[in-house]
């Protein structure tokens, strides 16, 4: 008899999970947030971008770092820096600099030491910067911008005019610095 009430307890204890489960499953379902809206088919397309290291999926249009260094004096500078190597405070991350020192005791990772294609620069701005009005540069002054961060870090000259084309073609100096991941499924979206 006293097995019975064990199993009975228990029971009862599933069943008090099983409703938990339940209430909180249809809590869940029927929970409205209070912020964010629903985006439009041009917010979304503002930051809808897969650019690929041989060009793919880079839009047209195109900028030198001569342009881009008004842009990057507008848009960039209070979390960049004049200097290019981050406002303490901001978040802004370096962009230059620690050429060679990736796998060193002084690893400065920065897009001229540690990113290995620059066509990561455009997608990555297009998407994510200026980090409190994402989407809101025209491709031209992408173009320019990265332009700029490349020609600053020594990489591309000031006049080179960046476009789908030339900045497939730029060499990162760490274009080497990574190894392939072997796994056939993470290839596919070839
Ligand atoms: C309001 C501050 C702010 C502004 C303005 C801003 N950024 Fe940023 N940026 C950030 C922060 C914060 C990060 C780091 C984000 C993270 O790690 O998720 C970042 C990261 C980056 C990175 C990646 C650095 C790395 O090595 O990971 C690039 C490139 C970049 N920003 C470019 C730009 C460009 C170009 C502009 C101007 C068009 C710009 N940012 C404007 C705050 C800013």
């Amino acid at each position: 008899m006293f097995e019975f009430d064990r199993n009975n307890s228990r029971a009862k204890l599933l069943g008090a999970a099983v409703a938990l489960l339940c209430v909180s499953g249809v809590a869940a379902k029927s929970q409205v947030f209070d912020f964010g809206t629903t985006p439009t088919a041009e917010e979304i397309a503002a930051v809808d971008i897969d650019a690929m290291p041989d060009g793919r999926g880079l839009p047209a249009g195109s900028g030198s770092a001569s342009a881009g260094e008004a842009v990057y004096g507008e848009k960039c500078v209070a979390c960049h820096g004049e200097d290019l190597q981050g406002v303490k405070g901001t978040g802004g991350a370096a962009l230059i600099g620690g050429r060679g020192s990736i796998g060193t005791e002084k690893t400065k990772k920065t897009v001229e030491s540690y990113w290995p294609y620059a066509s990561t620069v455009f997608d990555y701005v297009k998407r994510a910067m200026p980090f409190h009005e994402p989407g809101s540069l025209t491709n031209d002054e992408i173009y320019a911008v990265t332009a700029y961060i490349l020609h600053k870090g020594n990489i591309i000259g000031k006049d080179d005019v960046m476009d789908a084309n030339s900045l497939a073609k730029v060499e990162m100096p760490n274009k080497d610095g990574f190894i392939s991941d072997p796994r056939p499924d993470v290839h596919n979206y070839q």
